[in-house]
């Protein structure tokens, strides 16, 4: 499959400016130029528009309007690239955006999966957050709960079926989240049990349950979910994450799943954290991984000749 990039530089779900700048700063670290020496035929379609944003004051959900506003153009877009037959790496920007790639591949997947890794659940209502921060809640808004014109993005309705979703990395869930992810059967590895059963036995038993359940598979990457000492140019960054192997080996083993996995989203890289630009690095390197990207050895020289 080709593959289609698509930026939203959008930081009014966040808490901190800045992460607008994501895309450029993945760009910077020659995302397309990697792709393109492992082979990947890659167009890239530059940025969707986002509004300015003026509208504070709404302090259960910050920005409402404009996010709600660039989620809905995302939706078409990413929709427009599905239809391609196209495999759509979305750049972010803050998480979001991810109401909105999702509503878009919702539309012709209904029985799609979502494997969400992030230090966080991302799984309150505008009632339940403790913020306002818009970013806080797209995985719920996924689920059909929340705001119901946040619900409503796209198509009408929820665009994904709780019992498809499985989180891993977390460990910085809040008290609201955790009763409406238990309520709603979503599967979530949090950090403790990626110590007690490594994460090679999480992802077979993650995947595998996905691999039963849905259709297709989307990727939803948080750069927070790593360790702050890797990534450290990210807003709500916390302390005990993934480590670098146990990032890459993520995106490896979900690579294995071939065409099972259908999209995938990397957001929360705030390059103004960052001046050395680590985090959007490192997002590249996890890109490389999630198309398939391994290390060299003999075997592969055989395989070559
Ligand atoms: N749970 C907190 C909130 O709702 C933090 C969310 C952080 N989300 C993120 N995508 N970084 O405000
Ligand atoms: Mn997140
Ligand atoms: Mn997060
Ligand atoms: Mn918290």
């Amino acid at each position: 499959k080709n593959v289609t990039i698509l930026g939203v530089p959008m930081d009014l779900g966040a808490g901190k400016r800045g992460v607008d700048m994501g895309p450029s700063a993945i760009r910077l670290a020659s995302l397309v130029k990697r792709l393109q020496s492992m082979g990947k035929i890659v167009e890239d379609r530059g940025n969707i528009h986002v509004p300015v944003g003026l509208n504070r004051d709404n302090e259960a959900m910050k920005y409402r309007e404009e996010v709600l506003t660039a989620c809905r153009s995302l939706a078409e877009e990413v929709y427009k690239i599905y239809q391609e037959d196209s495999f759509p790496l979305i750049l972010g920007g803050d998480h979001s955006i991810a109401m909105g790639s999702i509503a878009g591949l919702a539309r012709k997947e209904p029985e799609m999966g979502v494997i969400w890794i992030d230090a966080h659940a991302d799984f309150n209502s505008n009632t339940t957050s403790p913020s306002g921060n818009i970013h806080g809640m797209p995985l719920a808004v996924s689920c059909g709960i929340g705001d119901p014109e946040f619900v409503d993005i796209g198509t009408p309705g929820r665009k994904i079926d709780p019992k498809r979703v499985v989180v891993v990395g977390a460990r910085d869930i809040d008290m609201g989240e955790v009763v409406l992810l238990r309520q709603h059967g979503v599967k979530v590895y949090t950090m403790e049990e990626v110590d007690l059963y490594g994460i090679q036995h999480i992802m077979q038993e993650a995947m595998q349950y996905l691999e039963k359940n849905c259709s297709c598979l989307h990727v939803s990457f948080d750069m927070d979910a790593i360790d702050p000492s890797e990534a450290p140019g990210t807003g709500t960054p916390v302390r005990g994450g993934l480590t670098y192997r146990e990032a890459h080996f993520i995106m490896k083993y979900i690579s294995t799943y071939g065409n099972f996995v259908t999209s995938l989203e990397v957001v929360e890289v705030n390059p103004i954290l960052d001046i050395q630009n680590k985090t959007a690095e490192l997002a590249v390197e996890l890109i490389e991984s999630a198309f398939g990207k391994r290390i060299m050895y003999y075997s592969d020289i055989d395989e070559l000749d």
